[in-house]
This record gives C-alpha cells, sequence and structure tokens, in this order.
C-alpha cells in the first residue's frame, strides 16, 4: 500500500505471519534514475532519488517480497522490474487503483479496459524476468462476470503466475462492501483453465480467521490484507496483538528508527494503528496519539520506545521467520553492496504451522522455490514461473506434498 506499505509495516507483517508482502506502488519512471545504497550496519537497501529515498527493503524480506509496479508502457515497466529484480522475489502490475493520478496516465484500473495494453505489458515482463522472479498481476472486479472471465483467461495467458482480484469494480468506493460472493465462480473458471494459476481474493478481509472464512467461500488460494493491515500489521497472526499501544506501537517505533524510515513515513503509520480489542485507557491513547502528532522526530518518542533497541526488533522478526520457516535467518548476513551481487502493505498470511510445513522460501535460497504445477504448461506459458507453492499449495518439482490452499495475503 502507498505509504502504509513502506520497510517497517512489511516487517511487522512477516513477523506476525505474512506470507508475502507488496511494496507500495511505484510508477515505472520513478525507480530508474534511483541510486541504490547499501547502509553496511543494518543492511537496508535503498532506492534512492534526488531528495529521498524512493523504495527501501531489508534482505531478510527479499523471499517475500513483490514489489508493485504502476505503468502504462512495457518497455519502462521492464526497465523498472531490472532496476530491482536483484531485491525481489516478485513483480506484481498493478491495474485496479482508481484514482486518478493512476488512471490519468493510463495506469492502473485505466488498465482494465485496455487489455491490450495490460497485457502486453505483463507479457513483456515475463519475457524480460528470469523464471525465478515472479509475474503477477491486481486487477478489480470487471461490471459483469462475462467481461472479469474473459479478462482473466487473457491476463493467465500471457504467464503470470498468481492473479489478485479486488473483488469491488473500478467505481466503487472503500466502504461498499466487496463483493466477494462473485469470485467463486471466477476461481472454478480459472481453475477449469488447468494452469495452476493461483487467485489471490482481496477486499474487507479482517484477520487470520477471516481469512480462513474467505479462502472456505471463494476457495481462493490466498487473501491478500491490505485496510486491516494498515490498522494492525499483526492481524496475519491468529493471535493478533491487541495491545496496540503499549506493544505494537514501541516495537514499530524502533524497527523503523533502526531502519532509518523516514520519520513523515513512521508518524503517518503509527496513526493508522488502533484495534477493536485494545486494553489502554481513553486517557491513555489520547496522551499517546498527543505525543506522536508533536513528534518531530524519533528522539521526541524516547519515552515509548523503551529499553529495547531497533536492532533486537529486527533480529525478532528474522527470528520469526527462522521459526516458521525452519531455516535460519540472519539480520546481519554480509551485504551485498554492489549491483552485481544479489528489492499493503499489501501482504499473504499463512496457517501453514498448522500443517507442520515449511512456510516460505529456505533463507539459502534467493527466491521463493520454484514450483511447480500438476499441470503442463501451455505454449504461451512457457515462460511462467508458477507462483511459490505457498501461494498455489501445491509444488511439483519437490516430492513433498504440500496442502491444497493455505494460505492467504497483506497489500
Ligand atoms: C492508503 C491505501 C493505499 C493503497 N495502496 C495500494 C497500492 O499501492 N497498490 C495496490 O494495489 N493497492 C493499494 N491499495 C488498495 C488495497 O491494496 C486494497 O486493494 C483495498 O484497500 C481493498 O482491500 P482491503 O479491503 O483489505 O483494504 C491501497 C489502499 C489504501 C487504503
Amino acid at each position: 500500500m502507498v505509504r502504509s506499505g513502506a520497510l517497517p509495516t512489511r516487517l511487522l507483517a512477516l513477523k506476525y505471519g505474512a506470507s508475502l508482502v507488496w511494496g507500495p506502488e511505484m510508477v515505472d519512471k520513478a525507480i530508474l534514475h534511483a541510486e541504490r545504497v547499501v547502509d553496511p550496519i543494518t543492511g537496508v537497501i535503498s532506492y534512492n532519488g534526488k531528495s529521498r529515498a524512493m523504495f527501501t527493503t531489508h534482505p531478510i524480506e527479499k523471499p517475500y517480497l513483490i514489489y508493485q509496479i504502476g505503468s502504462a508502457d512495457p518497455e519502462l515497466a521492464v526497465q523498472a522490474a531490472r532496476k530491482v529484480m536483484q531485491d525481489v522475489s516478485g513483480i506484481d502490475l498493478n491495474c485496479g487503483c482508481p484514482k486518478p493520478f493512476s488512471t490519468h496516465a493510463g495506469m492502473g484500473a485505466a488498465l482494465l479496459t485496455n487489455p491490450d495494453l495490460l497485457c502486453s505489458i505483463l507479457t513483456a515482463l515475463r519475457q524480460a524476468m528470469p523464471p525465478e522472479i515472479t509475474v503477477t498481476a491486481k486487477i478489480r472486479l470487471l461490471p459483469t462476470q462475462e467481461e472479469t472471465k474473459k479478462l482473466v483467461e487473457r491476463i493467465i495467458n500471457t504467464g503470470v503466475s498468481a492473479i489478485t482480484i479486488h473483488c469491488r469494480t473500478r467505481p466503487m468506493r472503500p466502504r461498499e462492501k466487496a463483493l466477494q460472493e462473485r469470485l467463486n465462480e471466477i476461481v472454478d473458471f480459472v481453475n477449469g483453465l488447468g494452469k495452476d494459476i493461483a487467485v489471490v481474493e482481496n477486499g474487507d478481509c479482517t484477520g487470520y480467521d477471516d481469512a480462513l472464512r474467505i479462502r472456505r467461500v471463494t476457495k481462493a488460494s490466498s487473501v491478500m490484507i491490505a485496510t486491516a493491515a494498515e490498522s494492525n500489521p499483526s492481524v496475519f497472526s491468529p493471535n493478533p496483538v491487541t495491545n496496540v499501544d503499549k506493544e505494537l506501537v514501541p516495537s514499530y517505533l524502533r524497527l523503523a528508527k533502526y531502519l532509518d524510515n523516514h520519520w513523515a513515513n513512521s508518524k503517518f503509520c503509527v496513526i493508522q494503528f488502533k484495534s477493536s480489542e485494545d486494553t489502554a485507557s481513553k486517557a491513555e491513547k489520547h496522551e499517546l496519539k498527543e505525543l506522536i502528532s508533536k513528534g518531530k522526530g524519533y528522539n521526541d518518542m524516547n519515552s515509548v520506545v523503551g529499553e529495547w533497541t531497533g536492532e533486537q526488533e529486527l533480529q525478532e522478526v528474522a527470528k520469526a521467520i527462522q521459526t516458521r520457516t525452519g531455516e535460519a535467518v540472519f539480520a546481519h548476513e554480509p551485504m551485498p553492496t554492489s549491483a552485481e551481487e544479489v528489492s499493503a502493505v499489501q501482504s499473504v498470511s499463512s496457517e501453514n504451522e498448522e500443517y507442520g510445513m515449511p512456510t516460505s522460501t529456505p533463507s539459502n535460497r534467493p527466491n521463493p522455490e520454484p514450483p511447480s504445477s500438476g499441470a503442463p504448461l501451455g505454449p504461451s506459458n512457457e515462460a511462467r514461473m508458477p507462483i511459490p507453492a505457498i501461494i498455489s499449495g501445491s509444488d511439483a518439482l519437490t516430492p513433498t506434498p504440500t496442502p491444497a490452499a493455505f494460505n492467504f495475503t497483506p497489500a
């Protein structure tokens, strides 16, 4: 998500169980002239523009990170993807943003009515990216099921590994209820194509339990959570943090300070945090809000963050990922420093732990495990890199059967 999907939020989402995280949409051109700089202490990788970092990431999120592009030009999209591909695991094309800043340039939801252009961007990305980088698209529902299915089929034939469907149509406002009931038929349609493409539901998911319900009723492979994760990045956990002010806010601020996240962004994100079960009193909440609103920098938050350091906080994220994957993840492995060495919030949460299955790419693999499909790839899909088993629920390349359909996603 723009603004809310910055690095600290993504890392907290991963800590609390998200399977994948989407970066905020970046317009293709915006990243092209950025300078890639690695902080040797924290490992943070920044793509710096003239006056600010356009995009930041950290190597520990790479196996789970999808970089989202806003584009209306295949060539620019490819250039943008090439710029960041060493630091990410997938490239997603945003075809759902209805805001004028996106649509006036033919990007976002404008692509929904220009399927030739939409598909040419995806085709170009698929051809340009190495197989280990997934290419995916995020769309909205079209007015009718038939139109939606037609578009979905065209998108699938470009070789994408997965498609996220925001269950609202372009004119629908966020406060209108998502049309989750329309997805089931589309999932059946996609499955009927026999190409093992994951369909990710998006719209109105409130957290872990709700994601289970949505997966059940829509048959989607996974669920992307946006607004609920913006309010509480721990909603991917079956036991989300309820003490937002005393636990989540300090944790976020420590991490954000350590990662040198821009204060204005951190302030914005923290102000969005809330929980329906928060135990803090009204007076305590008011006091914290005042402190944050008036804060001019992290040092003004010292009374909130406590003794713990941001470095410890990052180690906690690494530990949580390690617990889920069973593989060591080092928050401080030697960091790549040159271009030859190898970057919702949108995210996916998973219940894989219940199955005792690994939930993500082992740390010694640079990208999500090459998945597989039960079905042969059609000619138009030769370049296709299927979505990781964590999303698709199947992995034919490894002999271990993975339980089908057990994922959710944050945006
Ligand atoms: C502040 C904000 C920023 C967003 N930024 C993005 C974005 O960068 N890319 C994108 O695909 N969707 C973006 N969205 C849309 C969400 O990803 C999602 O499609 C929408 O909010 C519906 O999901 P939800 O009901 O879980 O919130 C954004 C939404 C909000 C409220």
